[in-house]
């Protein structure tokens, strides 16, 4: 990995991660980027940082010095974010260099302390507050709490119009030496598109409301670059990323497009006789289906495909008068993660009673997920030539249900 310039006196130095569960959950099969910026004035700030694994900072050192910069001329460190991923780093850091400053949130000093028992030379701004660089560089800053973490604050150079945001418009993906949105080919940016649906999913879906307000305080600000802590830095088209985190944020309540995410799991191939009918009506009807079978698919992977999907069928039996455990496992999780207002329709076996549907009610009523639902569809046993032919009639028409909802939905830029 490389330092590479972003622009005019602004500097990208990164590292790529790879074999690991981000924040300890999600499974990142295309990698992850961690980004780190020096912005240089008279005086020089780094702003976020890299996570402290063995052999990470290293990467970000090495790159120092292949820039020449003697690590004692750094006077600042931004933190913007107080999540180990960005700040894991400042433990080896402060080893190497004592005489520098911490510009961070309010609420960013005491975790400074809670993480790394820095107490000292810690500087806390607030919406509004700038630092000056000298020579022309002044640095703003604006609170945007919660996305990810209360804490959370979003820095920005007035002088190139480079925003600094952290996770906001972040996206999962290794990147090795080619980072900028300038260098990707339209596949690439797609192959992007995609990590970004899956990082703001699986990372950022819980807190949409924080990162529509954080959008008000960007759509006030010149930017002309976005660069933020993960992911592509956005130098030729900063609205594309903006606009699609818009989108994104909007995906919670709905509608999203005209996908539906087919979530199923089968004790002994009962329910599941009724998967591949039910998934090709609906493909016959031109709607997308993701399909994911449960356990095994990651819960990160279903994320990533019903956070686009307007769309909904969870087919599960009944287990000891409930869900079939794995099913009842994801939706629960689809309710913290505000998966909100989709068309919905559940199918499934049963043996010597019912009960799943019982169980699917009260989550989704706990977590206020008003999902509406076709009639369900239950049958004793194997599913009968009339029973796949009625799921069949469901397909269609949660198929069509869904594709008028997104007919009628406002477009969102
Ligand atoms: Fe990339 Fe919330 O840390």
């Amino acid at each position: 990995m490389h330092a590479t310039q972003v622009t005019d006196g602004i500097f990208r130095l990164s590292a790529d991660a790879s074999d690991l569960l981000f924040e300890a959950i999600w499974p990142i099969p295309n990698g992850v980027s961690m980004n780190s910026y020096i912005v240089k004035g008279e005086k020089i700030a780094i702003i976020d940082g890299v996570c402290g694994w063995d052999g990470v900072p290293e990467t970000l050192y090495a790159q120092f010095d292949e820039m020449k910069l003697d690590i004692n001329d750094i006077d600042y460190v931004v933190v913007n974010h107080l999540e180990p991923d960005h700040s894991g780093w400042l433990e080896t850091f402060k080893t190497m260099r004592s005489e520098f400053q911490i510009i961070t949130s309010e609420k960013g000093k005491p975790l400074l302390e809670a993480f790394y028992g820095i107490t000292e030379n810690i500087r806390t701004v607030k919406t509004g507050d700038t630092v000056d660089l000298g020579g022309g560089r002044v640095l703003a800053f604006a609170d945007i709490p919660n996305v990810h973490w209360p804490e959370t604050m979003a820095t920005f150079d007035t002088k190139s119009g480079t925003l600094f945001p952290c996770d906001a418009f972040g996206s999962f993906g290794a990147l090795g030496d080619a980072p900028y949105d300038d260098q990707m080919s339209d596949e690439q940016l797609a192959f992007f598109e995609n990590e970004a649906v899956r990082y703001y999913s699986n990372i950022v879906a819980a807190f949409c409301l924080p990162v529509q307000k954080a959008l008000k305080i960007v759509d006030t600000l010149p930017v002309k670059i976005v660069a933020p802590g993960h992911g592509l830095v956005w130098r030729k088209n900063p609205k594309k990323i903006i606009d699609d985190y818009r989108r994104y944020a909007s995906y919670s309540k709905g509608p999203c497009k005209d996908e539906v995410t087919v979530i199923w799991g089968s004790m002994y191939g009962n329910t599941e006789l009724g998967v591949a009918p039910i998934v090709e009506a609906m493909e016959a009807e031109g709607v997308k289906v993701h399909v994911h079978n449960v356990p095994e698919a990651p819960l990160g992977d279903i994320l990533a495909s019903i956070w686009t999907s307007t769309g909904v069928v969870l087919a599960m039996p009944t287990y000891e008068y409930k869900m079939f455990p794995p099913v009842a496992a994801v939706l629960d999780e689809l309710g913290k993660k505000k998966v909100l207002n989709r068309k919905a329709f559940r199918f499934g076996s049963y043996g010597w009673s019912g009960g799943a549907q019982k169980e699917l009610e009260e989550i989704v009523t706990r977590h206020k997920m008003s999902w509406d639902f076709l009639e369900p569809v239950e049958f004793k046993g194997r599913p009968s030539a009339s029973d796949l032919e009625v799921l069949k009639d469901r397909g269609r028409a949660l198929a069509r249900e869904v594709k008028a909802m997104v007919a009628a939905a406002p477009v969102i830029e």
